[in-house]
């Protein structure tokens, strides 16, 4: 039988990101101000290191990673690349299913490749504390695991709904050193504004990005900076390691060819991981299904418009052209806190726009049945995000049955679901529910951006 866990060993780790945007065949419209005109790197200066900025207008193929971002990484990468036997055996599907494990970080997920990066090039252009936000708390436990590792501050807005649903993700925050509040919070002006507007809101990722980068440039010691865990370009370079050693691994399991990539996306970030090495193989001729997946609930690339839109909900970002619902727009309670997120990365999304990827979308409850198929089968327990992966691999999975097709499937295994055990519990005593948008809702929020610049929806046609 063949293995089901296949590793690389250290010394084959690789050593260079992998930059989509040297071969997007149409280039990601610039990031604008208000006035429609590209900014310079000079206005992202208080929010970002330079050395962070320079990469993110990067159009380098390949970019070197320093070694001392490569020391810490080997903690637990060269993540290991598993076979799903048990699930293809219960699919009864001809097709064979590879996930790259990214849950057996420290924190637990795929966030700390980045938020190793991000705070090893802070520290070398001399910054102390970083100020941050997150969703379902993953992000900000990686970023606190990280600074603490470079001994750096570390303050986490941690989106209002999932501080109430994912309490023990505040403990890991502590436990690293960081402090966590929840958004919105009294201690930023937007923070107070939203409260007293909407006293009973869940928050959402806009909001709470608004406030920590509030935060971080009313501080003029020049020594604090924002960091983002997904959306921007070097997010999703840092992610490449994760496609990159997935290729190595399946050359090792034999495997010629991929067939279908699968990845949930909340700002797009361990589906880029995955997926761009093989998108660039798309790119050169190869014959690849790439599917982002998410929520119903929140169907940022299935019904939002492709437009220049403010990354958070307090307009202090530059206008970046992205696949977004408004940044006015709260999504719903779901389990999903990461993908709760009203944007999408620029450049996943103009991978969108030229065809390269096709999204899909699914409900909660659906994800939920998925995620206990997964845990009776395979074992573990997966993090709600995750869900969103494994449900399109069921269904990619049993239309390769249906056709009768030998495909071979690999998927993001995002995040352990560890943390997620309050939403399961719902789910298995039946308290949770789809949600179904009022269009009229998304519609208020999509509106909004009628004022703002358009972007030219550019691409080659050739997808
Ligand atoms: C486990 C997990 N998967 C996926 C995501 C979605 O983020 P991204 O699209 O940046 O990968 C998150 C975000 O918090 C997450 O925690």
């Amino acid at each position: 039988m063949d293995d089901i866990k296949i590793f690389l060993s250290e010394k084959d780790i690789p050593r260079k990101w992998y930059n989509l945007a040297a071969d997007l065949p149409t280039a990601v419209p610039p990031p604008v101000g208000p006035d429609g005109k590209p900014i310079t790197p000079e206005v992202l200066a208080p929010i970002f290191p330079m050395n962070l900025i320079e990469q993110e207008v990067s159009l380098k193929r390949w970019i070197d990673i320093p070694e001392g971002i490569i020391e810490i990484l080997y903690r637990w990468r060269p993540s290991p690349l598993r076979r799903a036997r048990y699930l293809e055996k219960y699919l009864k599907t001809p097709a064979r299913i590879y996930y790259k494990d990214e849950s057996m970080s420290p924190p637990g997920s795929h966030k700390p490749n980045t938020a190793v990066a991000q705070a090893w090039y802070n520290k070398e252009f001399g910054i102390k504390k970083l100020i941050t936000e997150t969703g379902a708390g993953q992000w900000g436990s990686a970023l606190a695991f990280a600074c603490n590792l470079l001994g750096l501050e570390c303050k986490v807005y941690m989106v209002r709904i999932s501080f109430d649903q994912k309490p023990l993700r505040k403990s890991m925050m502590k436990i690293w050193g960081a402090e966590c509040v929840a958004s919105p919070s009294d201690e930023t002006e937007f923070g107070r504004k939203i409260l007293k507007e909407m006293p009973d809101t869940p928050g959402s990722l806009g909001i709470a990005i608004s406030e920590a980068i509030e935060e971080t440039v009313k501080d003029t010691s020049g020594k604090t900076r924002y960091s983002l865990g997904s959306v921007l370009n070097h997010v999703m370079l840092h992610q490449t390691i994760i496609g990159l050693e997935a290729k190595k691994q399946l050359e090792i399991a034999g495997e010629k060819k991929v067939d279908v990539v699968i990845g949930c996306a909340g700002g797009g970030s361990n589906f880029a991981g995955l997926s761009f090495p093989f998108v660039h193989d798309k790119i050169n001729g190869a014959d690849i299904t790439i599917i982002p997946t998410e929520p119903t609930a929140c169907p940022t690339m299935t019904k939002g418009p492709f437009a220049y839109d403010y990354g958070d909900s307090a307009c202090q970002t530059p206008l970046l052209a992205m696949y977004t619902l408004g940044h006015t727009f709260v999504p719903p309670p779901i389990h999903a806190g990461g993908l709760r997120y009203h944007g999408l990365a620029p450049i996943v999304s103009q991978a969108i726009v030229e065809g390269l990827i096709e999204p899909r979308s699914y409900h909660q409850l659906q994800c939920y049945e998925s995620a206990i198929l997964w845990a009776r089968t395979e074992g573990p327990l997966c993090a709600p995000e995750t869900s969103h992966a494994i449900t399109c691999v069921i269904e990619e999975a049993v239309k390769a049955r249906e056709e009768g097709k030998e495909k071979v499937i690999l998927f993001n295994y995002s995040g352990h679901g560890l943390m997620d055990l309050a939403g399961y519990e719902k789910f298995l005593s039946g308290e949770l529910t789809d949600y179904h948008l009022p269009e009229g809702e998304m519609a208020k929020s999509i509106g909004e951006l009628d004022g703002l610049p358009r972007p030219a929806a550019k691409k080659s046609g050739k997808w």
